[in-house]
This record gives C-alpha cells, sequence and structure tokens, in this order.
C-alpha cells in the first residue's frame, strides 16, 4: 500500500510517499521538505499569511518531487520520469493530509491541494490531526509492536506541550497540557531575549553546550504541582529578569551560553519529571517522545535515560523526523484507514476548533 502525505500547517511545505508491505514495515520512498525558516526568520517568527503565500508558491513543485524521487532506487522514479504525476498517482492508494491544528491560511493550501488532486485522480482521502503524526514519527524508528500499550506521548512543538495516553492506535486522552506557552515557544522567546534568531530551540540548545546549567538557577514551571500541566510563560519572564539584574544588553558570548544551559535545564527537568510520574500513575507499558523539540539533546538522553531505570520501554523519532514532516503524516494516515470508521476517508473536516490555532 502506498500513501502520500501532505503538511502545510505551519511554515513548511512537505509532502511524502511512503510504502507499507507489513505492519511494521515502512519504507519511506520520498519525504520532501521545502522550509521557509529563512523567510520568517525577519519577523522571529511565523507569520501565517505568508507562510500560505509561500505554500500556494512551493505546493506543486513539492508535489512533483515527491512523486520524482531523486533517489534512482526509487521505484516510482521511473514511472514518474516518464509519464508524469498522473502515472505515479496511479500507483497511491490513499492520500492524508494534515487537517489541523494549525495555522489556519496555512491548512486551508494543504487541504484544498489535497482534496484537488483526490478528485481528480479519484484516490481517497484521509484529514490527520497534526499532532497525532508527530506521535507516529515514532513508527519510523523501531517500529514499535502493539505490546507497546498503554503508552503515554510526550509531545513537544512550537504550539503544543502535551501528555497525552494511548490505549491503543486511535485512542488518546489528554492528561496535561501547557496553560500558556508551549515549550518551543518558551525556546524561540527566549532565544530572541538572547538575541540568537529563529528557530530558537536549536540555537539556544547548540550554545547551551559551552554553558553551565547550574551558574544561573531558574525556576522549574509546575514541577510541584500535583497535577501534569505546564506553564512556561514564567521561565521565560525569569530570563528576562535575569538580564535585567544582571544588568546587561548585549551579554558576552560565556554569560549567554550559561543563561542558555540554565534555561535549558529548567524546560527540560519538568518534562522529564512530570512524563515519569504521570507513567507510574497510568502504569504504561512505554513512553513516546515527539514534536519539534523532540530534537533536543539533552531531552533524548534524560526521558532515555529515566524511563528505562523506570523499567519502561522507551521510543523517540529518528532525528530528520523530529520537525514538521509528511512522511509521519503518511504513518499516522495508514493507522487512520485501518479504523476508518471513525476517520471517513475521502471527506476531510477540519479540526473541530477548525484547526486554528
Ligand atoms: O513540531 P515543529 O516542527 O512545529 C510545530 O508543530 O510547532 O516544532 C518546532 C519547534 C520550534 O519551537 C523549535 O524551536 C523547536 O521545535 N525545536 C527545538 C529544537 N529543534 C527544534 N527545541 C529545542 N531544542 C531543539 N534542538
Ligand atoms: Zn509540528
Amino acid at each position: 500500500m502506498k500513501i502520500l502525505g501532505i503538511e502545510t500547517s505551519c511554515d513548511e511545505t512537505a509532502m511524502s510517499v511512503i510504502e507499507i508491505s507489513g505492519k511494521d514495515d515502512i519504507k519511506v520512498l520520498s519525504n520532501i521538505i521545502s522550509s521557509q525558516v529563512k523567510l520568517h526568520a525577519k519577523y522571529g517568527g511565523v507569520v501565517p499569511s505568508l507562510a500560505a503565500r509561500e505554500h500556494v508558491k512551493n505546493i506543486k513543485r513539492v508535489f512533483e518531487l515527491a512523486l520524482n524521487p531523486i533517489r534512482s532506487k526509487n521505484p516510482l522514479r521511473a514511472l514518474a520520469a516518464s509519464n508524469g504525476t498522473r502515472e505515479a498517482m496511479k500507483n497511491i492508494d490513499l492520500i492524508a493530509v494534515t487537517r489541523g491544528p494549525g495555522l489556519g491560511p496555512a491548512l486551508l493550501v494543504g487541504i484544498t491541494f489535497a482534496r484537488t488532486i483526490s478528485w481528480l485522480h479519484k484516490k481517497p482521502l484521509i484529514g490527520i490531526n497534526h499532532l497525532e503524526g508527530h506521535i507516529y514519527s515514532n513508527w519510523l524508528s523501531y517500529a514499535p509492536t502493539d505490546d507497546i500499550f498503554p503508552a503515554l506521548n510526550l509531545i513537544v512543538s512550537g504550539g503544543h506541550t502535551e501528555l497525552v495516553l494511548m490505549r491503543e492506535h486511535g485512542k488518546y486522552k489528554i492528561i496535561g497540557e501547557t496553560m500558556d506557552d508551549a515549550v518551543g515557544e518558551a525556546f524561540d522567546k527566549v532565544a530572541r531575549l538572547l538575541g540568537l534568531g529563529y528557530p530558537g530551540g536549536p540555537l539556544i540548545s547548540k550554545i547551551a553546550e559551552n554553558g553551565d546549567p547550574a551558574k544561573y538557577p531558574l525556576p522549574s514551571p509546575m514541577a510541584k504541582s500535583k497535577n501534569y500541566d505546564f506553564s512556561y510563560s514564567g521561565l521565560k519572564t525569569a530570563v528576562l529578569y535575569l538580564l535585567r539584574d544582571l544588568k546587561l544588553e548585549n551579554p558576552d558570548e560565556q554569560t549567554r551560553a550559561d543563561i542558555a544551559a540554565s534555561f535549558q535545564k529548567a524546560a527540560i527537568d519538568v518534562l522529564v519529571q512530570k512524563t515519569i510520574r504521570a507513567a507510574k500513575e497510568y502504569k504504561v507499558k512505554s513512553i513516546l517522545l515527539s514534536g519539534g523539540v523532540s530534537a533536543n539533546k539533552l531531552l533524548r538522553e534524560n526521558l532515555h535515560k529515566t524511563a528505562t531505570e523506570a523499567g519502561l520501554k522507551y521510543f523517540q523519532p529518528p532525528m530528520e523526523y523530529t520537525t514538521d514532516n509528511a512522511t509521519m503524516i503518511a504513518v499516522a494516515g495508514y493507522f487512520t484507514s485501518l479504523n476508518n470508521k471513525k476517520a471517513p476517508i475521502s471527506g476531510v473536516k477540519m479540526d473541530a476548533n477548525l484547526g486554528f490555532k
């Protein structure tokens, strides 16, 4: 079975083709991502109307590239090269598109494109929740089998910080989430305070390698609260006050590295603590990490170590599938289609909140 995945919820126009032969055997035939990071960097964050305009500009090319993989070993290549996308589309069994949450204007570009090719090529279409897509990026690493359930997902991205209990494929319960900023958003905002640029996560973690995480003890937000919710806006403000108290308008390199390391530690510690505590309370078999912040080395290492010590199975996506991509949407499309009573195929509804966030 071959599935075309489409993702346009934020600032990446992405399409991917995967082939699934058994439940555990997922082959990625193409994974095309056209990133708009440089465009939005000027504004310190993603501008929705600009993101939508870029998706419109790039989506047809990304579609052609996804069906015409450059790597010659790709079986779709010959067909697509000789007969174009129309022939290549004959090989596709299902189209999966991100239906939300995300930026409304950006989502609409992907959904409209998906509906059009579904109609034109007479292929079934399925709408996928973006966060469910992130969860399924884990199936691209170790191909977890079903004895991982119940599983606890820690989903950490620019827009979300969620602990989601997964009893089986398609069965979710949110047990904790952020009350204000998402953790990725906090990385982005603190990076801006330190004059580092956008996106902030990779830049903070890079300079933090040379910093002392104990130099400026910062509050680990809501670490002591009994529930599984998070809060990151206070931590960002604590960095702002620290810079003010240090009377540093333009901190030197070492000070910035120390602040970055201290912030990173505070941000990550609470994620690891609450995830492990929730895993024990809900008696899960495994922990699955996902979302853009799952690229963070410290988080990967600490959560892996703590989960393993607690006797839990631990999964994390391969680095290339941590940030937004369409392969994860295609994989989620496959598992959702197995259970298609709940998710009508050949109709895409946007999320209940219209996916606007
Ligand atoms: O999942 P994603 O690509 O997009 C959303 O759905 O939001 O996540 C993007 C977020 C950004 O906030 C970015 O700063 C963060 O992931 N991020 C990181 C790292 N790499 C990306 N945060 C911390 N450490 C990283 N290495
Ligand atoms: Zn995402």
